[in-house]
């Protein structure tokens, strides 16, 4: 089976976890577009949803998937989203979207985090995958330095010749030679320098179910 395969696999499982004539949370990536694009054909059976980067919003809206404000939601009994990296703990490395912001913020209001990936996304210990911090712009340069005194390389995520920019406005620093033994004190330590929106660790608040793709069919982890 392809990657997209493996990837499209997971995504019809987690319809299971779709409650009847809820809002759910929708996550950002190629995974994640699998999942909307089942969902699509599931519409009639739930509210809408709350997108967590403009890209989801606006494939959701493709589906005819009503898209909700946050701020216009209590709660969500579920939020569905892919990974970079995940531990069998279900700490995660997210954020090759750029969307890790929103991300968590959607993820937070969620009882339950679904995540969906490839088999190969399955690792012991995370920091293989380029950790990703949002940052302020004017903040950009101390951050970085900051960081690279953990013992990394932070290179400014780049689009098109220009530091990339994110649906916040804010730019991304990929933390490069990481290996992260304790993945929440490594969240909480970036999370608290000034100038850092979100760092791209979901350790302290990790998936409860992980749908992965593999070779002999979905492995669910819990
Ligand atoms: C986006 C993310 C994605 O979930 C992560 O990058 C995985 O993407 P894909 O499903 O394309 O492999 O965190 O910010």
């Amino acid at each position: 089976m392809t990657q997209d395969e493996l990837k499209q696999a997971v995504a019809r499982a987690a319809i299971e976890y779709v409650p009847q004539g809820e809002i759910i949370g929708v996550g950002t990536g190629s995974t994640a577009n699998f999942f909307i694009d089942e969902l699509g054909k599931i519409k009639d059976r739930i509210k809408g949803a709350v997108a967590s980067s403009e890209a989801t919003a606006q494939r959701l809206k493709s589906h005819g998937i009503p898209v909700f404000d946050l701020n216009d939601v209590e709660r969500l009994s579920v939020y569905i989203d892919g990974a970079d990296e995940i531990t069998p703990h279900g700490a995660m490395i997210k954020g090759g979207g750029a969307a890790l912001t929103r991300e968590k913020i959607v993820a937070s209001v969620a009882d339950r985090f679904v995540c969906i990936a490839d088999g190969s996304k399955l690792v012991g210990v995370l920091g293989a995958f380029p950790l990703p911090v949002e940052v302020i712009p004017m903040a950009q340069a101390a951050v970085a330095r900051k960081l690279a005194a953990l013992g990394c390389e932070a290179r400014l995520r780049m689009k098109d010749g220009q530091p990339l920019i994110t649906d916040n406005g804010c730019q991304i620093l990929d933390l490069i030679g990481l290996k992260i033994d304790r993945p929440a004190e490594m969240e909480a330590l970036i999370n608290n320098m000034v100038g850092v929106v979100t760092v791209g660790l979901f350790a302290q608040r990790g998936a409860d179910v992980a749908l992965l793709g593999m070779a002999e069919g979905v492995k669910k982890m819990t």
